[in-house]
């Protein structure tokens, strides 16, 4: 070789290896930062965490590992690296493992076998060099995964790469819910919503770990579900909306679509057919569900309680039983919803076994039954459940005749009510729901005020009515920061929750909101801030 060349060939090695060094030599990898579990605004706030001063740092190392052999956590693995590689611009990829990996990685975990956790609690061990999330039951995985978009900067919900660096702070998190019902309920009767908006609404919900979401999908404005036994209930039901609007229904593929995106997100979606009120769309598309058989016609007003089904005709029960057995098919859930409320115009007399037959043709399609509070007058078939919105006494009753209970007292629980007066949006006949308001209540609490015990408190659940809100950007106004408040009810011990302290961490989800793109309402009531 000659000589010359071959130098050369050294010398140009020695500077590509010196210049390969300059990154390393010149910025080496920063000490961990400092950081205090304990200051994260975390919601619903954790039972229980401790920290440990330090920090967790995302770099272009980072992977996330899943236990080898269950391919829900390798879909959970896929679903935190989704979350995490858009704003911060790395490519984290999940891998699977036979043990816990080498430093810098997160490590997902199923098997804790720990009592206290139960099927939806986890336990998130943040140190310097790994954070190691273990859970019973994929459920609790999900939750520290939300608990994990909280403690990182919020720029991480943002869909481009943004600056880091992409910190979390050390310790440990042991966490569960109290209650195992925590939700929401659209209404997309009055006003429709599109799957994809319906979709945005699970997204939100979820990050702060609902696992419910109740669709009215029926009322005297409009049918939202195609029923293929009875297609003139979408074709005609389903053609307007509050205002005159062209409403829209889902076809059952798009339902499908929505149910299998809420269980991807360990949300449960469960459908309600009101009845025997509430029912003009039905019938305005079927005659004969009428006693005079003829048709309505379609209503695109506000006002409740003028509409019922003959409750005295067999058509009426088959059409029952065959929308809910439709419907059924598509409910992986437990539940169906019967509605019950405000049926004005059916008499006491016809409505008590109208709802016993209905919830006898509930169980006949191996479901159980929900229904507003009203239907506690009936009898309470086993299983059945009873959602408190009005009348206590009636949650009471159905108690007392065997019933569970759902909370969602329209004075706390409503986010269709207005926040103050000067609210656009939304009602005011269950009174104003400022965010406080709607923060600070017990539902063990209420109801033991009212002779009902803790242990048949299911959860709650915050309706959202549709008569003013028109699209998504105004259920996000109505939903956001009061859905925070109500999962944190639903999750967070009562001894835990104060509103000093919760409002500084509502303070601080604005940069979240921000990042999302959610239209809250900057409530007065809470000290936003500043990032
Ligand atoms: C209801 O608000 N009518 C349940």
């Amino acid at each position: 070789m000659n000589k010359k060349f071959s130098s050369l060939t050294m010398l140009y090695a020695a500077v590509l290896l010196a210049v390969a060094m300059l990154p390393i030599s010149c910025t080496p990898t920063p000490p961990p930062t400092p950081k205090d579990l304990a200051q994260e605004a975390i919601i619903p706030l954790p039972v229980s965490l401790e920290a440990t001063g330090s920090s967790f740092r995302l770099t272009e190392k980072t992977d996330i590992y899943v236990q080898a052999g269950n391919p829900e956590l390798e879909r959970l693995g896929q679903y935190l690296a989704g979350l995490l590689n858009p704003a911060t611009g790395l490519e984290i990829g999940v891998k699977t493992t036979d043990e816990a990996p080498a430093s810098g990685h997160f490590y997902l975990a199923l098997g804790a076998n720990d009592a206290e956790l139960g099927k939806e609690g986890y336990q998130l061990e943040i140190a310097e060099t790994t954070v190691n999330l273990t859970a019973n039951e994929a459920a609790g995985i999900f939750y520290g995964i939300q608990t994990l978009r909280h403690l990182l900067p919020a720029a991480i919900e943002k869909p481009e790469k943004q600056e880091g660096p992409w910190e979390i702070a050390s310790g440990k998190i042991r966490d569960y819910p109290g209650y195992g019902h925590r939700g929401s309920m659209l209404d997309v009767s009055r006003h429709f919503f599109s799957v994809e908006e319906v979709k945005r609404y699970i997204d939100l919900i979820s990050l702060y770990k609902m696992n419910v979401l109740h669709l009215h999908l029926s009322d005297d404005q409009g049918w939202r579900i195609e029923i293929k036994s009875w297609p003139k209930l979408a074709e005609i039901g389903g053609s307007t909306e509050v205002g005159g609007g062209e409403g829209g229904f889902y076809t059952q593929e798009q339902y499908k679509d929505i149910v299998q995106y809420a269980q991807d997100r360990y949300i449960m979606i469960i459908p309600e057919i009101d009845m025997p009120g509430h029912t003009n769309a039905a019938l305005a598309s079927y005659g004969e569900l009428n006693c005079d058989g003829q048709p309505r016609k379609l209503y695109t007003g506000t006002e409740v309680g003028f509409s019922t089904f003959c409750t005295t005709k067999d058509t009426v029960y088959k059409f029952i039983d065959d929308v809910f057995r439709e419907l059924a098919a598509l409910t992986p859930g437990p539940y169906l919803h019967i509605g019950g409320d405000e049926s004005h115009v059916t008499p006491m007399a016809e409505y008590i076994p109208f709802i016993n037959r209905v919830q006898d043709i509930v169980a006949a399609h191996g479901k159980q039954v929900v229904g507003w509070d009203e239907i506690a007058n009936a009898e309470m078939k086993p299983g059945t459940i009873v959602q408190l919105w009005a009348g206590a006494e009636n949650a009471k009753m159905g108690v007392e005749k065997g019933a569970k209970v759902i909370m969602s007292p329209a004075s706390k629980a409503y986010i269709d009510m207005k926040y103050d007066s000067t609210t656009e949006l939304g009602l005011a006949w269950a009174g104003y729901i400022e965010v406080d308001t709607g923060y600070i209540w017990d539902p063990a609490a209420m109801a033991a005020a009212e002779g009902v015990d803790k242990s048949v408190i299911l959860g709650v659940e915050a309706p959202l009515w549709s008569e003013t809100v028109t699209n998504i950007k105004e259920v996000e106004f109505m939903a956001f920061p009061r859905i925070p408040g109500i999962a944190e009810i639903g999750w967070t011990p009562a001894n835990l929750r104060q509103w000093d302290e919760y409002k500084l961490r509502l303070g601080k989800q604005k940069a979240r909101f921000e990042a999302m793109e959610i239209n809250y309402y900057a409530s007065p009531k809470v000290p936003w801030a500043a990032q």
